[in-house]
């Protein structure tokens, strides 16, 4: 992980803050003859004896969206710099497109060299809330994934202060800092090369994470998995010369209620992904590296979780291997028999994720999770519906799906509910075993989505298929191109806000 960024909390006025850059941002102008320069803006403004406004009328300062205005040496301003960022419109502007923006201001400003920052608040977003989501842009967007360039570029961003912001601000600001760095470490986990992180060394990982954060953890070796009969599990493995790993990580919190709700997170950790003998094409194939993003995210969420200190105990399973087409590897045809008993019929070896998360999710439920929530960079279908856009969310109850989506929405996390009619079961029943690994082109997200069900029974559960949002393509104005640590906010958020009252019924 990046050094860490010192956040603070600042109650002199904005003008008054010394520092290499003064942030803020502007809105479009509502109406013809509107001004961007106003509110908060006006005060610094007038302390800059109206300089900000000329900037404005020469039509420098049009309030477009990620627009950005670097003013050097502003007389009345002590910081050096003013950087005026656009807004769009005020109307479309929450707190999720200002986390946004002050990732994109932290990218503006590191490639300047820049390592210190005042962060003004606009009205209306100054509360703890707002300074969780400034917080986490900045750190966000000081993240680089340049690990192994001996060439490196500029620094992070190594302080910042918020000013403007109401008198709780700090609890954001605390919050904001784990949150984002726990995302961050997602993402370094995502761009992790293969031979770099093996299943053996993403278990090491967690282990270090596990002790330095007081979280229990258990690393199920090659053995111990076949006892446990994982057998779709050791199918995927079998290709490879790199043992299989699952990695189990537990947070308790201080206080456990009989009959209590336990969270089960079972994260697809394919370290790489080369279709198996139902092998891959060669273009691309590269970014199949990332293929165990939701494993990272699952690692990520409970280190964050460790520090944040839910209220509901969390359980981590993270299923990891290779899929490579090895001598002794699983061919198509196959059939395994998965830990919970039921057997499958292997059509495709490519479809791999789905297979390890059937005994990831029934491991869980052994361990005592009531509510599931699976993460797996799992089908390509869900790539061309929704794009890099949204993640694709999939559940059987509906409460519990509008929670996560409810997380996701406060989190800032794009994710669009899909369908998982029974119609869709037919699609994935087998002619020689219980069912199959592959449903065909149609509703590919939706049929993948199916057969993890089949392991999950009665236990509530939620399926989000990141397989589009868990890797930047290009560089985006907020983002790098590389991992995303996607869902980690989201999953922080719905531990954090779970309903730890025991559910009715439950034997406890
Ligand atoms: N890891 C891939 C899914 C994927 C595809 C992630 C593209 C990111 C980008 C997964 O294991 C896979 O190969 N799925 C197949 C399933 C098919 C054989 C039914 C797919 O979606 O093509
Ligand atoms: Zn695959
Ligand atoms: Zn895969």
């Amino acid at each position: 992980m990046d050094k860490r960024m010192n956040v603070s909390f600042g109650s002199q006025g904005a003008a008054a803050v010394s520092g290499e850059a003064l942030v803020s941002y502007v809105f479009e102008p509502e109406k013809d003859g509107g001004k961007p320069v106003e509110g908060a803006l006006d005060e610094v403004d007038k302390a800059a004896g109206g300089t900000i406004s000329r900037v404005a009328s020469a039509g420098e300062l049009t309030g477009k969206k990620f627009e950005t205005t670097l003013l050097h040496f502003v007389p009345g301003i002590a910081a050096q710099r003013v950087l005026l960022m656009g807004a769009g419109k005020r109307e479309k502007f929450g707190n999720a497109e200002l986390r946004r923006l002050a990732s994109v201001a932290a990218r503006f400003l590191k490639a300047r060299a820049i390592k210190n920052v005042a962060f003004l608040a606009r009205e209306g977003q100054r509360d703890a809330a707002s300074a969780q989501a400034v917080t986490e842009g900045l750190i966000l967007g000081t993240f680089d994934g340049d690990k192994y360039r001996t060439d490196k570029k500029n620094g992070p961003l190594e302080s910042a202060i918020l000013v403007g912001f109401d008198e709780p601000a700090q609890a954001g600001i605390d919050r904001g800092r784990i949150v984002a760095e726990c995302q961050n470490f997602a993402r370094e986990l995502g761009n992790e090369p293969s031979n770099l992180l093996t299943p053996s060394m993403l278990a090491d990982r967690a282990v270090a994470i596990a002790r330095e954060a007081g979280l229990a953890v258990d690393v199920l070796d090659e053995k111990r998995i076949a006892e446990l009969k994982m057998g779709a599990l050791l199918g995927v493995a079998r290709g490879s010369a790199e043992p299989p790993r699952l990695v189990v990580l537990t947070y308790t919190p201080e206080k456990v209620v009989p009959g209590a709700p336990v969270l089960g997170l079972v994260g697809k950790a394919i370290t790489f992904d080369t279709g198996g003998i139902s092998i891959k094409p060669a273009d691309n194939m590269e970014k199949m590296k990332f293929d165990m993003a939701g494993g990272a995210a699952m690692l990520a969420t409970m280190r964050a979780l460790s520090q944040l200190k839910p209220k509901i105990k969390v359980i981590a399973v993270i299923p990891s291997t290779e899929n490579m087409p090895g001598g002794r590897a699983q061919k198509p045809g196959d059939v395994q028999i998965t830990m919970s008993g039921k057997s499958v019929e292997v059509i495709n070896t490519d479809a791999e994720g789905r297979l390890i998360l059937a005994d990831g999710v029934a491991y869980a439920k052994q361990l005592g999770a009531t509510h599931l929530v699976d993460a797996a960079t799992l089908t390509g279908a869900i790539v061309v519906a929704l794009g890099g856009v949204n993640s694709g969310v999939f559940g059987t109850n509906e409460a519990f799906t509008q929670k996560v989506l409810a997380s996701a929405r406060a989190a800032g996390e794009k994710m669009w509910h899909m369908p998982l009619d029974d119609d869709y079961r037919d699609q994935i029943k087998s002619t020689i075993a219980d069912i199959q690994n592959v449903g065909g082109r149609p509703a590919g997200a939706s049929t993948a989505a199916w057969f993890i069900r089949e392991f999950t029974g009665d236990t509530p559960w939620v399926h989000l298929d990141i397989a589009g949002t868990a890797w930047l393509d290009d560089a985006k104005p907020w983002g790098g191109k590389g991992g995303t640590g996607v869902a980690v906010r989201t999953l922080i958020d719905l531990a954090m806000n779970f309903d730890t009252a025991p559910t009715p019924g439950s034997k406890a």
